[in-house]
């Protein structure tokens, strides 16, 4: 496997590991971060696979507040029976996803120049789609988002429910994370957000940045219910690959 220090200066990949959500929509009664998916919590797995995404560089996971003591014994259980010599934050998170990340940017250390922001509700997001994100954002100096296809056929209704419209579904994607950008680009954007937006892609698209896309992968599904809790425990049991499920994304193979 390559890791991102063997093509790319090392020491300067960050991520942001953002788990403060409540979980509510799962009903576990504890955040969905710390809810267990075959014998670890989500946020154990994220941290392992962000740990394994280069051999050094710097992880913020962002908890409840509540919760910070759960996360930091997360993070401490993971670096003692690893190698590796990344350095790592706990913060609190906020009441909205993007106060969540500006939590974690402020404390990213100086010297990270690439940044990927990962929701902790993908834990099974393979390591592959890190080492896409990241070396495309390098590459292409601009934001990069892993998405997948829609297959469904896309409706637009009104409030009551009535059909207004077939939507041309060859123009839209889904939106996963890890969402990577220079660390410069995403600091500037979040000086703006003046909404509540749901993932960092728009919140730099908002700044008016370039926000570019890679293949994400179906084992990036992310957990909002028990039925995805027991979806991603089937695709566990199952073997199912990081290989079957990746995908190419249009504008990356162009
Ligand atoms: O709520 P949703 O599932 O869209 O949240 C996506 C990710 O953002 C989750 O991993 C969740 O823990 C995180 N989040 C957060 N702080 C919030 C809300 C969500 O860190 N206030």
């Amino acid at each position: 496997m390559s890791h991102l220090s063997d093509v790319h200066t090392p020491h300067r990949l960050g991520i942001i590991l953002v788990g403060a959500g409540s979980g509510e929509r799962l009903g576990a009664g504890i955040p969905k971060a710390l809810v267990q998916l075959a014998g670890k919590t989500l946020l154990e797995r994220c941290i392992e696979t962000s740990l394994s995404a280069a051999d050094t560089g710097h992880l913020v996971v962002v908890a409840p507040a509540a919760h910070a003591a759960e996360a930091l014994q997360a993070v401490e259980k993971v670096t003692e029976r690893s190698a590796l010599t990344w350095t790592t934050s706990v913060v609190d998170g906020g009441a909205e996803r993007h106060i969540s990340v500006e939590n974690g940017l402020a404390v990213m250390p100086e010297w990270v120049d690439v940044v990927l922001v990962h929701d902790v509700a993908r834990p099974l997001t393979p390591v592959s789609v890190f080492h896409d994100v990241a070396t495309a954002v390098r590459e292409r100096k601009a934001g990069v988002v892993p998405v997948l296809p829609l297959t469904d056929t896309i409706k637009r209704v009104d409030n009551r429910g009535s059909v207004l419209e077939t939507v041309n579904r060859d123009e839209l994607v889904a939106a996963q994370t890890p969402q990577g950008f220079l660390r410069e680009d995403l600091a500037a954007a979040y000086e703006h957000v003046a909404e509540a937006m749901t993932d960092d892609a728009s919140v730099a698209k908002a700044a008016g940045q370039e926000v570019t896309t890679v293949g994400g992968s179906a084992l990036a599904h992310k957990i909002t219910t028990a039925a995805d809790l027991r979806l991603l425990e089937w695709m566990l049991d199952t073997h199912v690959s990081a290989e079957s499920t990746h995908t190419r994304s249009k504008a990356a193979e162009s």
